[in-house]
């Protein structure tokens, strides 16, 4: 459904070869890092609106952490 996720961190936004991505996503000029990542998470139409991700976010700021530090570790 959505993008690899592996080597997000320090990724431009909407450049994953061959994904489908909204015109939003691909213009946002965003980089991935961790503070980029929490605002996307905690409320992705905020951060990015109009962009096609179907997911409303994560409340809980420790579990964005958490997260983030896991999308870290994936390559
Ligand atoms: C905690 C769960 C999720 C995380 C951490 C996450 C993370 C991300 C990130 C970082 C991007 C931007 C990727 C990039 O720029 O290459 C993205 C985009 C996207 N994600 Fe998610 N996502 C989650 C849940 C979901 C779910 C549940 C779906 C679909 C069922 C989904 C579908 C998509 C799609 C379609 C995009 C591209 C959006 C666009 O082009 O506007 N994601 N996601």
């Amino acid at each position: 459904m959505g993008p690899r996720l592996g080597g997000v961190l320090d990724r431009p936004a909407g450049t994953i070869e061959g994904f489908r991505y909204s015109r939003a996503m691909k213009n946002s000029k965003i980089v991935w890092d961790e503070k980029s990542l929490d605002a996307y998470l905690a409320e992705p139409q905020k951060l990015v609106p109009g962009n096609l991700m179907p997911f409303s976010g994560i409340a809980d700021p420790q579990k964005r952490s958490d997260l983030i530090a896991y999308l870290g570790t994936l390559k």
